[in-house]
This record gives C-alpha cells, structure tokens and sequence, in this order.
C-alpha cells in the first residue's frame, strides 16, 4: 500500500513536471504578444518551393504564419515572403504583375498600389531568416497565397481553406 502510494505521488509529480514544461514552451506567446489559435509553419526554399502549398483554418481564429527561408542563395537572387491574397484574387493574376506594379526589392516586391488585393504578408526573406504575420481568418472560403519575388509565383502559392 505504502509503495503504491509513492509511486502514485511521483507519477503526479512526473505529470505536474510535463505540464509546467510544456506552459513555458517558447510557442507559448509572451506577455503582450498576441494569443493565437493556430501556427502554421511554411518553408521556402532554394527550388523555389513552398513546405506547405494548403492549409485549412477556421473563420474568425487568429491564424499566425510563420515562413522559414531554409535556403543558402543569397536574398537579392532567391528571396521568399509569403503573401496572403484577398477572396477572389489569383496568384496567377497577382504575381506577373507586381513589377510593372512598382514592387521592387526596395518595398519587398508588394507595390503600395497592390496592397487593397492583400490580406497578410510577411518580409522578404533571405537564407536562414524568418519572419511571422498573424492575422484573423476570414470569412469561409479558398484565399491564394505566393511568393512575390519576380517569377516565384510559377511555383512558389498555395491555398488557405476558411472553414
Ligand atoms: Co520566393
């Protein structure tokens, strides 16, 4: 009875242990950070490719995305950014036009004038970067995202489902 009961009190302790590792976790937003519903992690790479071309969320959660540039080609040759595009706009439609538009390395490839068709976006990152842009997701329905580096857009986009 006496080792049952030991053993009982290390296993809540084991437990108790587990929960408070896991409550200071560095995913855990810090104080004055904003609480979100759901990460999503997007990798781009040296192939021009997106980790992650679908993603599904839930309408009126704060959805954060992060985009990890896991590549080693310098920034000003093979930069990756991840543009989330409002209901009814295309990557294609978007993405051929962003120079002509006025993006440029200077404003990260989003022309100010293209910024109403844009429901979140992050930098332009180089190789070994990251950057994250947290937004509420929209009302239900599919909204495309790509990478706006002159060209990317053939490969670079995706899709997010609002459920
Ligand atoms: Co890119």
């Amino acid at each position: 009875m006496k080792r049952t009961l030991v053993g009982t009190f290390a296993l809540a302790a084991l437990t108790s242990f587990a929960f408070a590792k896991d409550n200071s976790s560095s995913d855990k937003p810090k104080s004055g950070e904003e609480k979100v519903d759901q990460t999503i992690v997007i990798t781009g790479d040296d192939k021009m490719m997106y980790g992650t071309t679908a993603f599904e969320v839930k309408a009126g959660t704060k959805v954060k995305v992060t985009l990890k540039n896991v590549g080693m080609i310098p920034k000003i040759a093979m930069g990756h950014n991840f543009v989330l595009l409002k209901k009814g706009q295309t990557a294609f439609g978007f993405g051929p036009q962003v120079v002509a538009n006025g993006g440029s390395h200077a404003n990260d490839f989003i022309p100010a004038k293209d910024k109403e068709k844009i429901l979140a976006y992050t930098k332009m990152l180089g190789p070994g970067e990251e950057d994250s842009v947290t937004f509420t997701a929209p009302e239900p329905g599919e909204y495309e995202y790509l990478c706006t580096f002159p060209g990317h857009f053939a490969l670079m986009r995706g899709k997010m489902t609002v459920k």
